[in-house]
């Protein structure tokens, strides 16, 4: 459920008339609603009441201060892969007993600061980190909670991207190794296990290899306590799918929380969660404005003013997002089959291919539906584009939460040296 809606023949994101935005923002530009994300975060939390809880929004989804702040706000946690993160998140309001740290490349600057700050868990990814972080904690005269995450060995089913969880992906401790890991974590000054952590992928619109690998790490947490460790938490990652189109029936969370309260039964831990897209999905659009028309032999392009820089996930996954014009279509509105490109040069900046519309005609303005994850986060500069902004609606009123940086401002960050400089 999300808050855009078509009211009077006009797309809105709660109360804002989106066109009307666009004309004061610009396009392309990123879109949020309030309402939705604090939704999302209580249809979660709600599914999840009664058991030990902690919802760890996954940063990486969308790391918009405001976006951030509202999550806050709703008691959420965060999830972060980065120093970066992990700053932004603590600037947000988010307290570093809720932040989990992630990620396969954490450098011991890194792993200071979230000492330093006291966040509730680092997820160990390999035997070289785990050694570097308890030399880092032993330094500072600091204990570092940690949980391994374990590589259950499980395919995920989505796309192949965006899998974590099979061997031979780079995430997590090989299933084979993970106890003997916990031997040596047990021994390590600096180091308090505290937990075990999994995630096998993203976009997952199945429970069954949730449910798998999940059971295969309570049994490990069994073993594991039976073995004298003190297992206190199961963080069990992220990657509940979300709708994108019509006919996706993604697990509800009320689900989801049902299977992990049933599989984690009598165990007594606290559940830590990485909601990323769940949360944030469909609390997005991309705006866009059609800027040409262009008919080759056997199809008709749509060029419009977003690229693969602003919204990468089409390019990257081969993703779908919904294209929705911000004034509604007639139902008896002449149809076309476009394939809608960006201004970029490269032959995958393409939004879509051969999908059909109603007719668009050059500066009307459109929106790419459940862009809130993984959208602004992945946008770049590529063709010196100035990085796309975001907007965060409340209610009526709307605010700009990233401005469009002028090219000033980019070219800054460059210098041609002396020696370069032409003087004649
Ligand atoms: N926890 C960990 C350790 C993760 O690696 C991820 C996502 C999450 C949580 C959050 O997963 P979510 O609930 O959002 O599925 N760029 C891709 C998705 C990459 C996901 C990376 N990891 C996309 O646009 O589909």
């Amino acid at each position: 459920m999300h808050h855009f809606d078509y009211r009077d023949g006009r797309l809105h994101c709660e109360e804002v008339d989106l066109a009307k935005l666009a004309d004061q923002v610009g396009t392309p530009c990123y879109v949020y609603s309030t309402a939705t994300l604090r939704r999302h975060a209580r249809v979660i939390a709600a599914a999840f009441e009664g058991q030990d809880c902690l919802i760890a929004f996954s940063v990486k989804a969308n790391s918009n201060l405001a976006v951030l702040a509202t999550l806050a706000e709703e008691g959420c946690g965060a999830d972060v892969v980065s120093g970066g993160e992990l700053q932004r998140a603590l600037r947000a309001g988010i307290p570093a007993s809720k932040i989990v740290f992630s990620g396969v490349g954490k450098t011991a600057r890194e792993m200071e600061l979230g000492l330093r700050e006291g966040i509730h868990q680092f997820n160990v990814e390999s035997a070289a980190e785990l050694r570097l972080l308890s030399y880092v904690a032993n330094g500072l005269g600091l204990q570092a909670p940690i949980a391994i995450r374990v590589n259950p060995d499980v395919a995920a089913g989505g796309h192949p991207n965006i899998s974590t969880g099979k061997k031979g992906d780079k995430f997590g401790v090989p299933w084979a190794e993970a106890e003997d890991l916990y031997a040596e974590a047990a021994t390590l000054p600096g180091i308090k296990v505290v937990g075990v952590d999994v995630h096998i992928g993203s976009q997952i619109g199945d429970l069954v290899p949730m449910r798998a690998a999940f059971e295969k790490v309570v049994g490990l947490a069994q073993r594991l306590r039976a073995a004298g460790h003190d297992i206190a938490r199961i963080d069990v990652g992220g990657g509940l799918g979300i709708p994108y189109k019509e006919g996706d029936e993604p697990p509800p969370p009320s689900a989801y929380a049902a299977m992990i309260a049933e599989v984690s039964a009598g165990l007594g831990v606290q559940v830590i969660l990485e909601p990323g897209r769940v949360i944030a999905g469909n609390a997005g659009v991309m705006l866009t404005t059609a800027l040409y028309e262009k008919a080759a032999p056997d199809r008709s392009f749509l060029i419009v003013d977003a690229g693969m820089n602003d919204l990468m996930r089409p390019a990257l996954y081969g993703a779908h997002h919904d294209i929705r014009p911000l004034k509604q279509a007639a139902p008896d509105a002449p149809e076309k089959t476009y394939d809608v490109v960006g201004p970029i040069c490269e032959s995958t900046d393409k939004f879509a291919a051969g999908r059909d519309m109603p007719v668009v005609a050059p500066g009307d303005r459109l929106a790419f539906m459940s862009a809130g994850a993984y959208g602004a986060v992945l946008s770049s500069a590529y063709n010196t584009r100035p990085l796309v902004p975001e907007v965060l609606v409340n209610g009526d009123r709307f605010d700009i939460v990233r401005r469009r940086p002028d090219l000033e401002e980019m070219l800054q960050l460059e210098q041609v040296p002396d020696w370069l400089k032409r003087t004649d």
